[in-house]
C-alpha cells in the first residue's frame, strides 16, 4: 500500500503544483487520488471520504480539494445534481473559490471540467481534461476522470486512446504508474485487444498483486472469450488480493457469478448473490447496485426463481427512480422495480425518464431520448407480456445501446433480453430475429453454454 504521500514540494517537482501552502492538504490530495485510482479504502487515512474531509479541513480554500470532492461525488453516479441543492451549492462554492483565488491554469481547467460535468456536459468535461493532459500528461486525476466519463458514455476508443497518449510520458518511478497500467489493460479489453489486455494487466499485477482493477480486466477477457472456467479459477485463486479493493470487489463477485450463470450453475450464482452482491449493493456504490439488478434479471431470464431477493434491493433502487444520471443505471433500476412487481413505482419511473428525455438537459438527456426511453419501454412491454413490442422497441436501436455506458459484459444483459423477447414473441419474424441474434452470439463467442442452451430453446419453440 502506498503511504509516502506527496507534499507541496513533491507535487511541484512533478510539474503538477497545487495552490495551497498546506503540506497536509497536498498529502491528503495524494491519498484521495491514490484510493480513487486504486479502487480501495486506505485505513491509515480513514478511507477516501475521511481523506477528502481532512484535505478540506487542512486548507478550506484549497480549490483542488473542492474539485476532487465534487468530481468524485458526481462520478460516483449516485446523485443527481438537478435534485440536490447541497451538490449545487458545493459546485457553486468551487467556482467562487476558483474565481477569487490565484490558481494555475491547470487547476482552473479542472474546475471548469467538473462544473461542465455537473451541468450535464460530460463530453465537454472530457475535452477540458484532454486539454490538461496535453500539457500535463502525468495528471492522473484528469486522466482517471476522463476515463470514467468516457466509460459512462460508452466512448471506448476515446477511453483507450486517452490512456495510450500519455503512456510515453510516464516512467515506472512515477507514483501510481502501476494503477495507470491496470487502467490501460481495461481500455484494451473494451476495444477487443484481448491479448494485449492480458499482457498489460499482468504487468500491473507484477507491480501490485492487489490491483483489483487489473485482475478485473483479465476477468473481462475470459468473459468475452468464453473462458469461464479460467475466469472462475482467476477469481477464486486471487480473491484475497482483489477483495481488498472495496470499490471494485463487489463487481468482481458479479463477474464470478456471471461465469456460473453461463455454465448453468445457478445455485452457485445465487450463493454469490446472497453472500456478496445483495449485501454490498445497499452501500451507495452504483456499480454494486446495477450488478445486483443485472444478476437477478439474468437469472430470471434463465428461468431461475430468485425468491424474495428483489425486495432486498428494492428500497435502494427506489431512491434513484428520479435521478437519470445514466441511462444504464435507469434501465437496471427499472429491472428491479419490475422484478419486485412494483408496477406503480415502475410507471412513475417511466413517466420520470420520459419527462427527462423531453425537458432535461445535458448529454444524458440526449441519450435518454434516443436510447434510454425505448430501452426502458422495452422492459416495461416485456413485463406486460408484450414481447413483440419489446423486440420492436429494442431491435432497431441495439447498436446504439453502447451510448448508455457500461462494459460489453455488463450490456450483454440487453442482448440476452432481446433474444428472450424475440423467442417469446408471437411473431414469426421475431423468431427469425432470435435465430440470427444467436448466430451472431455464437460467432463472437463460440464456447458459450448459455448460447447453446438458447439455440436449443429456439429450435424447440420454433422448429419451422
Ligand atoms: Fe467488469
Amino acid at each position: 500500500m502506498h503511504s509516502h504521500w506527496r507534499d507541496c514540494q513533491a507535487w511541484r517537482r512533478e510539474g503538477l503544483p497545487l495552490s495551497t501552502t498546506s503540506n497536509d492538504a497536498c498529502k491528503m490530495y495524494d491519498a484521495v487520488l491514490t484510493q480513487y485510482v486504486g479502487w480501495y479504502e486506505d485505513p491509515s487515512v480513514g478511507g477516501i471520504q475521511k481523506a477528502i474531509e481532512n484535505m478540506a479541513t487542512a486548507d478550506p480554500n484549497f480549490v483542488m480539494a473542492h474539485v476532487m470532492a465534487n468530481g468524485l461525488t458526481l462520478l460516483a453516479g449516485n446523485k443527481s445534481i438537478a435534485h440536490d441543492p447541497v451538490m449545487q451549492a458545493a459546485v457553486a462554492k468551487m467556482a467562487q473559490l476558483a474565481a477569487k483565488n490565484n490558481i494555475t491554469d491547470r487547476e482552473r481547467n479542472h474546475v471548469s471540467a467538473v462544473k461542465l460535468w455537473a451541468e450535464g456536459d460530460t463530453p465537454g468535461a472530457c475535452k477540458i481534461w484532454e486539454d490538461i493532459l496535453l500539457d500535463h500528461p502525468t495528471d492522473l486525476l484528469a486522466l482517471k476522470m476522463a476515463a470514467d466519463t468516457y466509460f459512462f458514455n460508452g466512448m471506448k476508443p476515446e477511453m483507450r486512446d486517452s490512456v495510450s497518449r500519455v503512456l510515453p510520458s510516464w516512467k515506472p518511478s512515477i507514483p501510481l504508474y502501476g494503477y495507470l497500467t491496470g487502467m490501460h489493460a481495461f481500455t484494451l479489453e473494451e476495444t477487443y485487444l484481448y491479448d494485449e489486455a492480458v499482457k498489460t494487466a499482468n504487468k500491473a499485477l507484477n507491480i501490485n498483486p492487489k490491483d483489483g482493477f487489473a485482475t478485473h480486466a483479465i476477468s473481462h477477457v475470459y468473459e468475452m472469450r468464453g473462458e469461464h472456467n479460467k475466469g472462475i479459477d482467476l477469481m477464486s485463486s486471487n480473491e484475497r488480493d482483489w477483495v481488498t479493493c472495496r470499490a471494485i470487489a463487489g463487481h468482481c463477485y458479479w463477474h464470478w457469478a456471471v461465469y456460473h450463470v453461463e455454465k448453468g450453475e445457478y445455485e452457485k450464482a445465487l450463493d454469490i448473490f446472497d453472500a456478496e452482491l445483495g449485501k454490498r449493493c445497499n452501500d451507495g456504490n452504483m456499480l454494486d447496485l446495477t450488478d445486483a439488478c443485472s444478476m437477478l434479471y439474468r437469472l430470471e431470464m434463465e428461468g431461475v426463481n430468485v425468491g424474495e431477493r428483489w425486495n432486498e434491493i428494492l428500497e435502494t433502487c427506489q431512491s434513484h427512480v428520479g435521478d437519470h444520471v445514466q441511462c444504464f443505471t435507469d434501465a437496471h433500476i427499472l429491472m428491479a422495480l419490475l422484478g419486485a412487481k412494483e408496477k406503480e413505482i415502475a410507471k412513475q419511473m417511466m413517466d420520470s425518464i420520459k419527462s427527462f428525455a423531453v425537458k432535461g438537459r445535458g448529454h444524458n438527456h440526449e441519450v435518454a431520448a434516443e436510447v434510454g426511453v425505448p430501452l426502458c419501454e422495452a422492459f416495461e412491454a416485456y413485463d406486460n407480456g408484450d414481447f413483440g413490442k419489446a423486440v420492436d422497441l429494442l431491435y432497431p436501436i441495439r447498436y446504439k445501446v453502447i451510448k448508455i455506458g457500461g462494459s460489453h459484459a455488463q450490456r450483454d444483459v440487453f442482448n440476452l433480453f432481446l433474444i428472450q423477447a424475440a423467442l417469446k414473441s408471437q411473431e414469426k419474424k421475431h423468431h427469425k430475429i432470435a435465430r440470427i441474434l444467436l448466430n451472431e452470439r455464437k460467432a463472437l463467442k463460440e464456447n458459450s453454454p448459455m448460447t447453446d442452451r438458447l439455440i436449443q430453446k429456439a429450435l424447440a419453440l420454433h422448429a419451422d
